[in-house]
């Protein structure tokens, strides 16, 4: 493709300008975002091969790098995902953004095209990004991009893209993972990083921490605004007592994402996963555990697979024995509740399960522990517990919430 001169002494020029300008100034106060919660499945057979598809993708990306990843499992975009609108250009042009914490670029155009404005330079770099779920390949521009009206990144690198899959419903990815993650992702600048939206926001000075926090809530609704993120802070009206930190784990695969250490005990003394490696991750659905782990689950809670949705299955009997699952991080152990477990009952037709059964939101990861990335904290666990993502001193923190022992499911 050619990209007119003009373009590129404009580019040029910005730069120039961006140097000269003022020191900025820090905004003490975090800025909060919105989230929209939206379903999209017709059966749970796919979520779970979503959910799977997304881990593989984690792991071989990880050890393989953006380049050349090669994805076999069939691309499904049947998920439970949480939306932001931010506005890109100027004037704004809204866009509908996956909130993912297991990619760090930004990009737009899926559904709604990328609209060139006055502030759009267009870089000589193209994008593409492979997601467990879908792909974009575009053209990586500066543009202005709006979180609220007092928080407007003056030159954030963004993907315009030229085609996208897998991301019907939505204009595209708000990245929230570590920057690294960005690392050949641009070509033919295939060393160089892409400061993510929260890096921008805390060099531009319009946050007073490198961090989010997010809090989503439980629902029985398709369709809701129920969940809210918080750049540069946490917000203590969402959370209840302290949030308590565990550091980013060193163990690879799953250091490279939002990674901890984390044990998994059932009821009171049955260990299910030994202290291991794992991430927590916007961009699954439910909680997977390594395929030795997902045994364990099976014999101690009686749950038998169910062959119409795919997931496990417990009687009305097993249900009322079922005993909390304790996940230990960080010297804390966080309770889910045996309600918690459930797949909300209320959409039970809609994953091709039978109204009144008892379904179960712990999968199989798909191979055994071992591998450095043994479980994911997907939105299971996340509409239980707030969840922070601090950049800066390389930690995640959990903190209960009004929702943690809810009977809502
Ligand atoms: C839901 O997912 C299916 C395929 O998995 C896709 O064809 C459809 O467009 C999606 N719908 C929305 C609104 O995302
Ligand atoms: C996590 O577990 C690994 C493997 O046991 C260990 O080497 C590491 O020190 C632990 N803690 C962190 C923060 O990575």
């Amino acid at each position: 493709m050619t990209i007119p001169r003009r373009s590129l002494l404009s580019t040029l020029l910005f730069f120039a300008l961006g140097v000269a300008a003022n020191p900025a100034v820090i905004n003490q106060s975090p800025i909060k975002l919105a989230l929209f919660r939206q379903h999209n499945f017709t059966s749970a057979h796919n979520l779970v091969t979503h959910d799977q598809a997304r881990a593989q993708q984690l792991k071989n990306r990880a050890s393989k790098g953006n380049a050349g990843v090669l994805v076999n499992t069939p691309i499904t975009n049947q998920a439970v995902t949480y939306t932001a609108s931010v506005g890109v250009g100027n004037p704004p042009t809204t866009y509908s953004l996956l909130i993912d914490t297991g990619s760090s670029n930004t990009w737009v155009g899926a559904d709604k095209r990328y609209q060139i404005s006055t502030t759009t330079r267009p870089t000589l770099n193209l994008v593409t990004v492979t997601y467990g779920s879908g792909s974009f390949k575009g053209l990586e521009v500066t543009d202005s991009l709006t979180i609220s009206p007092n928080a407007v990144i003056k030159s954030q690198s963004i993907g315009a893209a030229f085609t996208s899959q897998g991301f019907n419903g939505v204009d595209g990815i708000l990245g929230i993972g570590p920057v690294d993650l960005t690392e050949d992702t641009l070509f033919p600048a295939t060393s160089a990083t892409v400061s993510t939206v929260t890096d921008n926001l805390f060099s531009q000075g319009l946050i007073p921490a490198n961090q989010v926090g997010i809090y989503f809530a439980p629902t029985t609704q398709q369709s809701v605004q129920n969940g809210e993120l918080t750049y540069g802070g946490t917000d203590s009206t969402k959370y209840t007592g302290t949030i308590s930190y565990t550091p980013v784990t060193s163990t690879s695969p799953a250091s490279n994402y939002w990674g901890i250490n984390q044990s998994i005990r059932y009821g009171s003394s049955t260990n299910i996963l030994s202290t291991t490696a794992g991430i927590v991750d916007t961009g699954t659905t439910l909680i997977l555990i390594a395929s030795d782990a997902f045994s364990r689950y099976m014999s101690a809670t009686g749950a038998v697979p169910d062959s119409n949705t795919g997931l496990l299955r417990i009687t009305t009997a097993q249900y009322a024995n079922l005993q909390s699952l304790y996940f230990t991080t960080g010297g804390v152990t966080y309770t889910l509740t045996a309600n918690a477990q459930l797949f909300p009952r209320s959409l039970n037709t809609l994953i091709g399960g039978t109204a009144g059964k008892i379904y179960l939101i712990v999968a199989n990861l798909g191979s055994p522990s071992g591998q450095g990335l043994d479980f994911i904290n997907g939105y299971a666990f996340l509409e239980r517990f707030y969840s922070v993502f601090d950049t800066t001193n390389k930690r995640v923190g959990f903190a209960t919430t009004a929702y943690t022992t809810a009977t809502t499911n």
